[in-house]
C-alpha cells in the first residue's frame, strides 16, 4: 500500500481526501499543527474507514519533524494541503501568510528533493485568475495580480512549483486549482469547521440556519449575473477528495519531470441567491438573510472549464449543488 505524506490532513478538505486515499488503497500519513483543526478529526476519519490513521502533530515546516516522518516511512508522495487560507486577514497579516505558505512549501520541495520523492499534489486556487475577463476560465486563462496577499502566495508557490520542476531530475508535480469546495461528508463526520466567523459563505448559511449567527448578508444584488449576486463554481468536496487521487494515479505514468495545473470545479456557475435557494429546498429550513451593499475586492463571477481535468485525469464530478447543501447541514446538525 503505497503511503502518502498528507500535510494538513486533518483540515477541511485534507481531511476527505484522507477518506479518499483510503478507498483508494492508499495510505495517508498526516501532519497537522492543528492551528486550523481539531484532534477529534483523527477519531472520526477513524470511525469512516475502520482503520489507524497516522498522524504527526506540528508544523510541516519543521525539517525534523519531516525527517522522523520519512524515516518512520517509505513515501511515495506528497500532498501539500497545509496553508492559512483566510483572505481578509491576509491582507491585515500579509507576513504571517507569506510566512506559512511559502516557507512551508520550499521545505516540502527540500524535504523531497533530500528524500528522492518525487510526486507532489499542491494546494492552489481559482483565486490565481482575479476577475477573468472571458468566462469559463481554462488553466490558460491568464493569471492577474492577486487580490490579497493570500492569493499571491498561491501564486508564488505555483512559480516556485515551476523552477523547482525544472531544476530537478524525476520531480513531478500537479497544482490542483480548486473553485468553490463546499459539502462534507455524507455520513455527517467530518466537514468544513471553521474557527470564529465563517469566512466561506456555506458554513454561515448552515450557522445561520442553526441559529449560532443572526443573519447572512448577500452583498450585492446589482451585479450583471442571473439574480444580480455573485456567481461560484460550488464543488463538492468528495468531488475534489477524488481529484487528489486521480492527480496522484496520473503522475504515476509520468517518466520525467512534470508540472501541470488542473482547475477543479463543476464546470457550471451558482449564484449566490441559488445557493440560498438550494439549501432551503433541500432542508426545509428557512434562512433569515438580507441584502447588504457590494463587497470591495468581490470577484463578480467565476467558473471553471473543466474541460482538461475532464480528458486528462478522467475526473467528473458526481455531486450536485444539492447534495453539497443537504450534506453541509447534516455535518452542521451533528456539531
Ligand atoms: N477551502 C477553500 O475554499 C479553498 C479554496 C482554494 C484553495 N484552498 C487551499 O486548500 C488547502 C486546504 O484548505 P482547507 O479549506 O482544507 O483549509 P483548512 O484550514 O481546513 O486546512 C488546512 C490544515 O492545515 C493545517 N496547517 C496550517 N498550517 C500548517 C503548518 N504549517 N503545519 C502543519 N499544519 C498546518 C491546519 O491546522 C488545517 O488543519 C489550503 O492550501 C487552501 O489554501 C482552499
Amino acid at each position: 500500500m503505497k503511503k502518502i505524506l498528507i500535510t494538513g490532513g486533518a483540515g477541511y478538505i485534507g481531511s476527505h481526501t484522507a477518506v479518499e486515499l483510503i478507498n483508494s488503497d492508499f495510505e495517508p500519513i498526516i501532519i497537522d499543527d492543528f492551528s486550523n483543526s481539531q484532534e477529534s478529526v483523527l477519531d472520526r476519519l477513524e470511525e469512516i474507514t475502520s482503520r489507524k490513521i497516522t498522524c504527526y502533530q506540528g508544523d510541516c515546516a519543521d525539517r525534523s519533524l519531516l525527517d522522523q516522518v520519512a524515516k518512520d516511512h517509505q513515501l511515495s508522495g506528497v500532498i501539500h494541503f497545509a496553508a492559512f487560507k483566510a483572505v481578509g486577514e491576509s491582507t491585515e497579516l500579509p507576513l504571517k501568510y507569506y510566512r506559512n505558505n511559502l516557507v512551508s512549501l520550499i521545505e516540502i520541495m527540500e524535504f523531497m528533493r533530500d528524500h528522492k520523492i518525487q510526486d507532489l499534489v499542491f494546494s492552489s486556487s481559482c483565486t490565481v485568475y482575479g476577475q477573468p475577463d472571458i468566462l469559463p476560465v481554462t488553466e490558460a486563462t491568464p493569471r492577474k495580480d492577486a487580490e490579497s496577499p493570500y492569493g499571491n502566495s498561491k501564486k508564488v508557490c505555483e512559480d516556485m512549483l515551476v523552477d523547482f520542476v525544472k531544476s530537478k531530475p524525476g520531480i513531478r508535480v500537479i497544482s490542483l486549482r480548486y473553485f468553490n469546495p463546499v459539502g462534507a461528508h455524507p455520513s455527517g463526520k467530518i466537514g468544513e469547521l471553521p474557527q470564529g466567523k465563517p469566512n466561506n459563505l456555506v458554513p454561515f448559511v448552515t450557522q445561520t440556519a442553526a441559529g449560532i449567527r443572526e443573519k447572512l448578508t448577500v452583498f450585492g444584488d446589482d451585479y450583471d449575473t442571473p439574480d444580480g449576486s455573485c456567481v461560484r463554481d460550488f464543488i463538492h468536496v468528495m468531488d475534489l477528495a477524488d481529484a487528489h487521487v486521480k492527480a496522484l494515479a496520473y503522475l504515476d505514468e509520468k517518466q520525467n519531470n512534470f508540472y501541470d495545473v488542473f482547475n477543479v470545479g463543476t464546470g457550471k456557475g451558482d449564484t449566490v441567491l441559488q445557493v440560498i435557494k438550494t439549501f432551503e429546498e433541500v432542508t426545509n429550513v428557512k434562512l433569515n438573510y438580507e441584502i447588504g451593499p457590494r463587497r470591495p475586492g468581490d470577484v463578480v463571477k467565476i467558473w471553471a472549464d473543466t474541460k482538461k481535468i475532464n480528458e486528462v485525469l478522467g475526473w467528473y464530478p458526481k455531486y450536485s449543488l444539492a447534495d453539497s447543501m443537504r450534506d453541509s447541514w447534516n455535518w452542521q446538525k451533528g456539531l
